[in-house]
């Protein structure tokens, strides 16, 4: 069993990426950008898709418009909730039996080899341990000529966007809050539970895999917060927020339990852990009050790459 299945297995009530599913998913693409990587793939030409760490089905779904109409999409997932879920949205949607779900493991992917034109995931290397094992495995069951494509972040560097109150932050205060999600991200790689900036590495792993044609590009997406924040996109994230401030974390992406456990491992010592809830917890208050006061304001920019390949003929 990997690691990060072991510590899944720990936190039973919970699924991988539950905080994660929420309905700003359905907004992350901008669909003609969309429709360019449909052109720059060939997607008209793929019958049929295997959508690894499918989640509730966001990215397949997200696809579908560019799709030919008799293609098919199976979404795998280890978490049965997911794949339940995703079912349950592809028969609400339409889109069933055309897109079906099962559940399965990144690492051992229930098709046989060289059985599928385009593998593809969303988000999902970024979870894993060992993300070069994950493409090797997409690749064997990729026809010969077949496309795996894959999207994921360097959300790492979201720590150095800076929005107009942090932009007037004393840099000891910028330096620490840095300092705080490097060593978040570091303990989760070194734990064995992926690894943020993942998507910098991902064209490395298609070369060490010896996919062919690899091409890399960048989501030109970005959440743009502009008083009033009256656009769809920013009540959404509004609402998101208000949640979220319910759930009074240090850091927005994960339980208090976990991102000490990650900090720990990064590096961090526990007294400071203790020192950053206070210091989170303040400069969360201050972005509130400046939005309740239509004073925030950011670009929203973020690193989001597109990686494809090709199985050699
Ligand atoms: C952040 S979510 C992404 C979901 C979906 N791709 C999307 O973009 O909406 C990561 C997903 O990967 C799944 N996952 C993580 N490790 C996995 C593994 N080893 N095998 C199969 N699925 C896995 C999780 O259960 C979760 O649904």
């Amino acid at each position: 069993m990997s690691k990060e299945h072991k510590q899944n297995e720990n936190n039973k009530h919970k699924p991988h990426s539950a905080d994660y599913f929420v309905e700003s998913r359905n907004h992350w693409w901008n669909q003609d950008f969309l429709a360019l990587m449909a052109k720059r793939w060939d997607l008209s030409k793929v019958n049929s898709i295997v959508d690894v760490g499918c989640g509730i089905g966001h990215w397949g779904r997200t696809l579908e418009p560019y799709l030919n109409k008799t293609c098919s999409l199976i979404g795998v997932d280890r978490e049965a909730e997911w794949v339940e879920k995703a079912t349950e949205e592809a028969h609400q949607k339409g889109l069933h039996p055309r897109f079906s779900y099962v559940k399965g493991d990144t690492y051992q992917l229930p098709f046989e080899s060289n059985s599928v034109d385009m593998v593809t995931c969303q988000t999902v290397l970024m979870h894993l341990g060992d993300p070069l094992k994950a493409i090797e495995e997409m690749k064997r069951i990729l026809k010969p000529g077949g496309l795996i494509a894959v999207v994921e972040p360097n959300i790492l560097c979201q720590s150095l966007i800076f929005d107009s109150l942090t932009a007037q932050e004393p840099m000891d205060d910028l330096i620490r809050s840095l300092s705080f999600y490097l060593k978040c991200g570091k303990g989760k790689q070194v734990l064995g539970e992926g690894f943020d900036a993942c998507g910098d590495l991902v064209p490395g792993y298609f070369g060490k895999a010896g996919l062919k044609n690899i091409a890399v590009y960048i989501s030109d997406k970005t959440w743009p917060w502009i008083p009033p924040y009256e656009t769809e996109q920013e009540q959404l994230i509004l609402k998101e927020w208000e949640e979220m401030r319910t759930k009074d974390r240090v850091h927005g992406a994960w339980e208090d339990e976990t991102t000490k456990r990650y900090f720990i491992a990064g590096g961090g010592k526990e007294e400071e852990f203790e020192f950053y809830q206070g210091f989170f917890k303040e400069s969360y208050q201050k972005h509130w009050d400046a939005t309740e006061a239509g004073e925030l304001d950011f670009a929203g920019g973020n690193l989001v790459y597109l990686v494809s390949g090709r199985k050699g003929e």
